[in-house]
């Protein structure tokens, strides 16, 4: 029985603890927010050709450049990464290319205004590209996907320091790059592109 009341006794003083601790805290908590705030509105700083030239292009070249073999007049020349900054560069390579992938979702224009000028009659003039994506905004979407996963994909590789799957890797890689420039930007050129790809596949495996 007195164990009964005792323990009454000290729930009604924790009862009373309890009020005086909320009593402390609302005062100086902060007013809860009304709603959940809005996504921020996201706002293209470049051009999509800015966005390939600057980011998209040097740090897809960390993973294409980490490994190759060039015959050279002194031998076989191997590259491949060795050492911690060589396996952290690449990780860089493949974070540009997996977030890449949302910034090339972002609306921008296909190039800083008046300032069209190819040297290759095959390339489509931006007022063209931007039409043809904004047709198939859905397909460029899915090439961008497909950035988001190759650079997933060499994530992993640097995770498991797997130098083997780099060869194949930067295959992959550039086979999105060239399937999005073959549908929005030169689509001219799709059978030249796919032979040389064909011509090339096994004299030169590696992308330089
Ligand atoms: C979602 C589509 C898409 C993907 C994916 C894509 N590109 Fe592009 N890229 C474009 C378009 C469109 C242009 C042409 C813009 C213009 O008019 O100059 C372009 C232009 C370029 C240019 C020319 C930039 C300049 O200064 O003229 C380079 C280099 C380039 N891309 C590299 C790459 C590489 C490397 C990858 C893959 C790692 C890649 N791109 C993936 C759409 C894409």
């Amino acid at each position: 029985m007195p164990m009964i009341r005792r323990s009454i006794g000290a729930a009604a003083l924790l009862f009373v603890g309890a009020l005086t601790l909320q009593q402390c805290t609302s005062t100086s908590t902060p007013p809860a927010p009304e709603a959940a705030p809005a996504a921020p509105e996201l706002t293209a700083v470049v051009s999509v050709r800015e966005l390939m030239a600057s980011l998209i292009d040097p740090l897809a070249d960390n993973v294409f450049e980490a490994v190759a073999v060039d015959v050279t007049d002194k031998g076989v020349v191997e590259t491949k990464p060795t050492t911690d900054e060589d396996w952290e560069k690449i990780r860089q390579g493949a974070i540009a290319l997996a977030e890449g992938s949302n910034l090339l979702k972002i609306p921008r224009p296909v190039a800083p205004a008046d300032d069209y000028v190819s040297k290759n009659p095959e390339e489509l003039s931006p007022a063209e590209i931007q039409a043809i994506i904004d047709k198939n905004r859905g397909a460029w979407n899915a090439f961008a996907d497909g950035l988001r996963q190759q650079g997933l994909a060499v994530l992993e590789i640097v995770e498991a320091r797997d130098t083997d799957k780099l060869f194949q890797a930067g295959s992959d890689i550039d086979r999105v790059c060239e399937s999005c420039h073959l549908t929005f930007w030169y689509p001219g050129e799709r059978e030249a592109v796919t032979r040389a790809r064909e011509s090339r596949a096994f004299k030169e495996p590696v992308k330089k």
